[in-house]
């Protein structure tokens, strides 16, 4: 049976039935996962790096919006590293995308220009100090990122930074970090979150284009096979403890102990890594690609199943759990 819609702040703006979005993310989402997501009433998003030369990136623009009419968001790195931002930012205003979602710099720019065309912004944000410095911008609203997220996680628990946000800001948060089932929805919609953000759940679904050995590996995992490194591209991030990492190492080596001594050198290392991993090896395969990152909820996901199925037991879930609580 289809699972009833359940109204949000966020599903509300967005005109959507359930307030999960499949979150961004480097390599992997691509047009099919957002469309999927879409029309299985949720709301896909992916990296404006994941389509580059830029024409590759208006196209991917324009056949979304060919397939589908549901509305779909755009994360744009607004750090000086992403040299592409500018240009990302306007394409995405010329072509009405519904949703940016910015991370890492100071999304003044993109709020300022965004709202002349109505497209709204969330901001990912680890703590309150930046939450602030977004919402003083006018972020329309905020992507809490948990200590237990994948990709490059934030250093606080989900427990304490959702109601932390919630007390001194009013505004909309997404729960970002181990959530992957109905369970955690429910948790994260209880300490005040509007939506949940989920990225882990969905590189094991049918529709995701990573590869077989990803999605099994993430099926396989335990929480404990979770490690925090900095060592695959320079910024601390969450990664399945795999052979491949196990090779690269997850600790520091002598070199970058010294060179981390200097915080100058420190950063010019991490910016190195970060480069390889957004731009690929020399042998043209980006780190991602053979080193799976992934949030602390792998524990609980136990098969590849299609993006609907997810959305579908997601909220099914949702619905059992917090008809089962207690008194
Ligand atoms: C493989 C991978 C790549 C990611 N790439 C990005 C990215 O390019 N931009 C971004 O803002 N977040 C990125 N993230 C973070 C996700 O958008 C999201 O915050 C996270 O996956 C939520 O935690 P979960 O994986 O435990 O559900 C990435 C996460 C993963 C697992």
């Amino acid at each position: 049976m289809t699972a009833n819609p359940l109204e949000t702040e966020f599903t509300k703006t967005f005109g959507i039935k359930y307030p999960i979005v499949s979150a961004p993310m480097f390599l992997v989402s691509d047009v099919g996962m957002v469309c999927a997501t879409g029309e299985a009433g949720g709301l896909g998003a992916f990296p404006a790096l994941n389509f580059r030369p830029i024409e590759k990136y208006r196209k991917a623009i324009q056949d979304i919006k060919a397939k589908t009419d549901a509305p779909f968001g755009i994360n744009i790195i607004v750090q000086k590293s992403n040299k592409y931002q500018h240009q990302q930012l306007e394409i995405a205003l010329e072509e009405k995308v519904p949703l940016l979602i910015t991370s890492l710099g100071s999304p003044r720019g993109v709020i300022e220009k965004a709202h002349q065309v109505g497209t709204k912004v969330y901001c990912d944000v680890v703590g309150l100090e930046h939450a602030k410095k977004v919402a003083d911008l006018g972020a329309d609203g905020l992507v809490a990122v948990s200590s237990g997220a994948g990709g490059h996680a934030g250093d606080t628990s989900q427990f304490a930074l959702i109601p932390h946000l919630k007390r001194n800001l009013d505004l909309p948060i997404l729960a970002a970090g181990s959530i992957v089932d109905g369970t955690g929805m429910l948790a994260a919609l209880a300490l005040g979150a509007s939506g949940i953000y989920m990225g882990t759940r969905f590189i094991a679904s049918k529709e995701s284009p990573s590869d077989l050995a990803y999605k099994e590996a993430i099926v396989n995992a335990l929480p404990e096979d979770i490690v925090n490194t900095d060592r695959v591209d320079g910024f601390p991030g969450n990664f399945i403890l795999t052979e491949s990492l196990k090779k690269l190492g997850v600790k520091p080596g002598v070199f970058e102990s010294v060179i981390s001594q200097s915080k100058k050198a420190k950063r010019y290392l991490s910016m190195f890594r970060a480069g390889r991993a957004l731009l690929g090896s020399p042998e043209g395969k980006a780190s991602y690609k053979t080193i799976f990152s992934a949030g602390h909820g792998v524990g609980l996901i136990d098969e590849i199943l299609s993006i609907d199925e997810i959305i579908q037991l997601t909220m099914n879930q949702y619905y059992e759990k917090r008809n089962g609580l207690p008194g």
